[in-house]
C-alpha cells in the first residue's frame, strides 16, 4: 500500500512512519499542497493522504481519477475542503472524525484564559523587564455565561471546562443530544446571554458567517468570541468591526477564514498582505494562532493510527465507519 502524503510538516512524519510500519503503508512525504498542479506527485500510489489547505475540488478528483486513484484520506475531522459531489461513487473519502477532543476545547480554553488575564501582553512585558500592571486587569470567569454553538465531542470538552470554572453554560445545536445533560437554548438567546460565545459547529453552506454583524450586534456587550472551529464560521469585516468599535471585549481565533495561503507557514521575514488580519492581529485584545488547537502529541499519535486504518480498511475493500458522504436532502 503507497500513499502520497501533502502538505507534511515536520510533526507528522514520524507518528505517520511508525503507524505505516504497523500497518503496511508506505506513506511518500511532499511538502507541497495537493493541488491540480501538484497531483501528478500521486502516480503510483493508492490514494493521497490530505489536511485541511489540500485542494480536493472537482479537478483534483478528476485527475487523481485518472491516475486510477480511489482513495482521499483526510487526516483531519473537517472535510469542508473536499467536494463531494465530485467524489460521490468514484473516490472514497475518509477521515478522522474524533481524535483529541479535549485537544482543541483545551486550546480553545486556554486562548480564552490567555486573553481574560492578559498573558499575552504581560508575557511580552516581563521579557523586556516591564514589571508595570497598567492595562492589565483582566476579567473573571466564574460565575459568567458560556455559549457554546455546535455541542458535539468538542463543544461539550469546551462546557465540561467552562463548567469547571464555575461558568453557566448554554449550548445552541440544532441536533440536541437527549444524554448530553446541556442547557440547549436558542441561537439567539445564546448570542444574547453568553459573556464567552465558543464555535464548535462544523462549516457548511448553512453556518458561514453565522457570526455576521447582525450576529454581533445581537451579543452580550464586551462579549468574547472564541472560534476554534473553521474561520468562515465569522464575517472577518464584521468582527473587526465589532471590536473596533468596542461592542465585542475581544476574539480568540485558531481560524481565519482566509487561512489557507497564510497558517502553518513561516511568513515572517515578508509582508503579510492581507490587512484584515494584520488589523485584527494588531489589536491588544485579539489572539491568533495558527490552527493550531489540534496539535497535542496526542493527538498526532491518534491521527496517524486512525488515518493508517481507515486507509487499510478502505484499500482491503471493506466497509470504513469513517467514510464521508454526501449528505442526502
Ligand atoms: P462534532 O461533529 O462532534 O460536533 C459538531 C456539532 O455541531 C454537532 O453536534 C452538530 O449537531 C452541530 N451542528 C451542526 N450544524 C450546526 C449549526 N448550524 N449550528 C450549530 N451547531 C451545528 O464535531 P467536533 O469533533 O466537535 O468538531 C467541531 C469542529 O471543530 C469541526 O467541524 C472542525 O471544523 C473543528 N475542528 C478544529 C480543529 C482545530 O485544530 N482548530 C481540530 C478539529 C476540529
Amino acid at each position: 500500500m503507497k500513499m502520497a502524503f501533502f502538505d507534511t510538516k515536520p510533526y507528522d512524519e514520524r507518528g505517520f512512519r511508525e503507524a505505516g510500519e504497523r500497518y503496511g503503508i508506505e506513506y511518500r512525504f511532499f511538502e507541497t499542497k495537493l493541488t491540480a498542479h501538484t497531483c501528478s506527485l500521486a502516480a503510483g500510489c493508492d490514494g493521497v493522504v490530505v489536511f485541511v489547505s489540500d485542494t480536493v475540488d472537482r479537478e483534483v478528483i478528476d485527475r487523481l481519477c485518472g491516475m486510477g486513484i480511489r482513495l482521499v484520506a483526510l487526516r483531519c475531522a473537517g472535510f469542508n475542503n473536499v467536494d463531494l459531489k465530485a467524489a460521490e461513487g468514484r473516490v472514497t473519502v475518509v477521515r478522522v472524525p474524533s481524535y483529541s477532543p479535549s485537544a482543541v476545547a483545551e486550546h480553545a480554553f486556554a486562548l480564552l484564559l490567555c486573553l481574560c488575564r492578559r498573558i499575552h501582553r504581560a508575557y511580552l512585558r516581563t521579557r523586556e523587564f516591564n514589571f508595570s500592571l497598567n492595562g492589565l486587569t483582566g476579567k473573571g470567569l466564574k460565575g459568567k455565561v458560556a455559549g457554546i454553538v455546535g455541542a458535539g465531542q468538542i463543544g461539550r470538552a469546551f462546557a465540561e471546562i467552562a463548567a469547571g470554572f464555575g461558568m453557566e453554560v448554554l449550548a445552541y445545536d440544532p441536533f440536541p443530544a437527549a444524554d448530553s445533560g446541556l442547557a440547549y437554548r436558542s441561537l439567539d438567546e445564546v448570542l444574547k446571554r453568553s459573556d464567552v460565545l465558543s464555535l464548535h459547529c462544523p462549516l457548511t453552506a448553512e453556518t458561514r458567517h453565522m457570526i455576521d454583524g447582525q450576529a454581533i450586534t445581537a451579543m452580550r456587550d464586551g462579549a468574547v468570541l472564541i472560534n476554534t472551529s473553521r474561520g468562515a464560521l465569522v464575517d472577518s469585516e464584521a468582527l473587526l468591526h465589532g471590536l473596533r468599535s468596542g461592542k465585542l471585549g475581544g476574539a480568540c481565533l485558531d481560524v481565519y477564514e482566509e487561512e489557507t495561503e497564510l497558517f502553518y507557514e513561516d511568513l515572517s521575514d515578508r509582508t503579510v498582505r492581507d490587512e484584515l488580519l494584520a488589523t485584527l492581529i494588531s489589536l491588544p485584545n485579539v489572539i491568533v494562532t495558527s490552527h493550531q488547537a489540534f496539535l497535542t502529541e496526542e493527538a498526532l499519535t491518534a491521527i496517524a493510527e486512525i488515518t493508517s486504518r481507515n486507509v487499510v480498511t478502505v484499500l482491503k475493500r471493506e466497509p470504513c465507519e469513517n467514510e464521508v458522504r454526501e449528505k442526502r436532502a
